[in-house]
């Protein structure tokens, strides 16, 4: 009947760079699917679903992902950056991201008075996900349906070992990047970080997970180029490498840099665990660096979603929760010994308790909740309120079942992860249109009440 774990939850937390979660618990990145559709600034639907987490008491709050260049966006109603050398829109967009960074802060976005302190640990900090979608962006997500999506090299989605004919139709095969047009998106990357910083985020966190364009120059599988930014474990992480190292020299010391990393892609001749522990070896090294967010798998095998993709090696594993903690404890073998870079675990966790013994373990600094946040955006309150005991219903994310996906849709990974993924972005949408999260919600009823945007 111990309610121990609440604290454990509630412990703050301090990033190298000063600022100070006032807990454990992450929200982590969701891709909201309420932008303007081809790819839009912050709007009043954005803004209302963030309110919804900012009143939740999250440690940490990290958006959804927002695209580089729209061009090769993962879904059509993404948010994105700028255009470069559109000074209009850098304007317009930038007072979009400034009322959002104050949301997420939990001030109101038409006062623009300095929020509390980062360092202090009264507020959630604010975090911005950073993507270019890379060879995942969908055909005609930013772009005509028969322009290919672009990536390190020409190396089609191949979702059941092969390129499928819904491989083709969803991605198409990629187009190569040439060394200038990945030095073009190093820039992308590097202005949309300090566009962050300007518009009063507190950090950013790059997406290097899950099959994304930097995920795929970290992957052999993926990454077969032979210039500067292929071939060794060295030169597959150069590009993540000069974003971090040109950011930090345009960014204040106190913002926040983070990164989502893949443990492993679970794909023979993908990123291996031992190349992944190396990656995070050298963001330790490099000292530039906040927190990794630890994921894993990709569109082509998503364990992201489910644990049934990740091979565990031990029966101890099996029995906790979270998909990627045997991966956390072995980051801490590699972490040299005064470094302060936080480790973050996110997939699979629902209960405190199994929270609590993540973090007990000494192996994983934050918990992130992808899912349950969507279910109950205000989830954090009754995780740590210690008047809930650990075994009651209320200590654990709230109980919901998403439908299975529908009988024409094949039968493979790609397809059930897809539906699941829409069936919670259906959430989202529903809290940015001021309704409550349903756990009963049907697909249809969704998409037949659907609104966006124009
Ligand atoms: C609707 C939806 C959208 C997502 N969008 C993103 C995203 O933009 N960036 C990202 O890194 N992960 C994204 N994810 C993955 C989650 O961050 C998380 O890694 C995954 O859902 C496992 O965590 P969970 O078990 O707590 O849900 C998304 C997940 C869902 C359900």
């Amino acid at each position: 009947m111990s309610s121990s774990g609440a604290t454990v939850l509630a412990q703050p937390l301090d990033l190298p760079c000063g600022a100070v979660m006032p807990n454990r618990l992450v929200k982590a990145p969701m891709e909201q699917v309420l932008g303007k559709f081809m790819g839009g600034k912050p709007n009043p639907e954005l803004l209302r679903l963030y309110e919804a987490w900012a009143e939740g008491n999250w440690g940490m709050i990290i958006t959804g992902n927002v695209g580089v260049d729209r061009r090769y966006l993962g879904l059509m109603f993404d948010i994105v950056f700028p255009d470069p050398g559109d000074t209009k829109q850098y304007a317009e967009y930038l007072e979009a991201f400034r009322r959002w960074a104050r949301v997420c802060k939990g001030q109101d976005p038409n006062d623009s008075r300095e929020s509390t302190p980062a360092n202090q640990g009264k507020r959630p900090l604010a975090v911005v996900q950073v993507v270019h979608c890379g060879r995942q962006s969908t055909r005609g997500a930013g772009r005509a349906p028969w322009k290919p999506a672009v990536a390190p090299s020409a190396v089609p989605m191949m979702t059941e070992g092969k390129q499928t004919t819904s491989d083709k139709l969803i991605f198409g095969t990629p187009r190569a990047l040439s060394t200038e047009e990945v030095q073009d998106i190093i820039q992308r990357f590097v202005r949309g970080n300090e566009f962050c910083a300007k518009a009063g985020f507190d950090g950013i966190e790059l997406h290097a997970a899950h099959g994304y364009l930097l995920s795929t120059f970290l992957s052999p599988m993926t990454n077969k180029r032979t210039d500067q930014y292929g071939g060794s474990v060295e030169n597959r992480f150069r590009i993540i490498r000069e974003i971090i190292e040109q950011t930090r020299q345009r960014v204040p010391a106190s913002f926040a840099i983070g990164i989502k990393l893949n443990s492993s892609d679970y794909i023979q001749g993908g990123l291996t665990e031992e190349d992944a522990l190396q990656n995070v070896k050298w963001l330790a090294e490099s000292g530039m660096v906040d927190f990794v967010e630890v994921s894993g798998g990709t569109y082509e095998k998503p364990a992201m979603f489910n644990e049934a993709e990740v091979p565990k090696q031990s029966d101890r594993t099996k029995r906790r929760e979270g998909f990627f903690l045997e991966f956390s404890s072995r980051c801490h073998t590699v972490l040299p010994p005064n470094s302060k870079m936080r480790i973050f675990v996110t997939g699979g966790f629902r209960s405190r308790t199994g929270m609590a013994d993540a973090l007990r373990s000494g192996n994983v600094s934050g918990i992130g909740l992808a899912r349950p946040a969507s279910m109950d955006p205000a989830l954090p309150k009754s995780l740590m309120d210690s008047s809930i005991p650990d075994d009651d219903d209320r200590a654990s994310s709230p109980q919901w079942k998403a439908p299975p996906p529908p009988r024409f849709m094949p039968k493979i990974p790609l397809a059930g992860a897809g539906w699941n993924s829409l069936w919670h972005s259906a959430q989202l949408h529903r809290i940015g249109y001021g309704l409550k999260p349903d756990p009963n919600l049907s697909m249809l009823s969704f998409l037949g009440g659907l609104k966006f945007r124009d």
